[in-house]
């Protein structure tokens, strides 16, 4: 597998980072502004991940996400300590994530990749989206904020 920034000629993998964020607003917004990497098998992306520069020496991992027929493979875990060593080759000294209260397996996921919760940011998702999200029968409201030193 072959992890590196998208090309400025390259349009970013949608599908994939629709996976992660169902606002297709949001993510033309952020992948704009931030940086995209890709994960590539061949010819197939697989994996994708953007860093946005958030306040002086922090960077957030916006958006990270897998073709669904590679979950559960080690891809995501390998993503995330990708966008950690870029993180800090740059020199930023925090990463942080967010992910919903209803997001029980990415926040599984994101605390076996060594975040810690370091707060919530009470009804984000619906101050930020139109439509209801549900996962787990849960609605998800809420925001939890999780991060790590570099
Ligand atoms: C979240 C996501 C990126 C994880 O990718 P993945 O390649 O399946 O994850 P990995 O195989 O690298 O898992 C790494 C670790 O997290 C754990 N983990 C991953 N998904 C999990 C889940 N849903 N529930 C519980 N644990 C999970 C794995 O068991 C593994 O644990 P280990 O290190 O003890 O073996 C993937 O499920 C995905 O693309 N989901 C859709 C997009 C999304 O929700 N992105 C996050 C937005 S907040």
């Amino acid at each position: 597998m072959d992890i590196r920034k998208l090309n400025m000629d390259e349009e970013p993998p949608m599908d994939l980072l629709l996976l992660a964020d169902p606002s297709q607003k949001h993510v033309q917004e952020y992948v704009e502004r931030g940086e995209c990497f890709i994960a590539k098998i061949g010819s197939e992306t697989i994996g994708v991940y953007v860093l946005l520069p958030t306040r002086p020496e922090t960077v957030e991992l916006v958006n990270v996400a897998v073709l669904e027929d590679h979950h559960g493979r080690g891809i995501g875990k390998q993503l995330v300590m990708n966008a950690i060593q870029i993180a800090k080759s740059k020199g930023y000294k925090t990463i942080e994530v967010g992910t919903g209260n209803s997001s029980i397996g990415q926040l599984a996921f994101y605390q076996k990749c060594g975040f810690r919760i370091t707060g919530v940011d009470i009804d984000f998702f619906i101050r930020r989206y139109t439509e209801e999200i549900f996962e787990s029968g849960i609605q998800c409201r809420d925001m939890v904020r999780l991060s790590q030193d570099l």
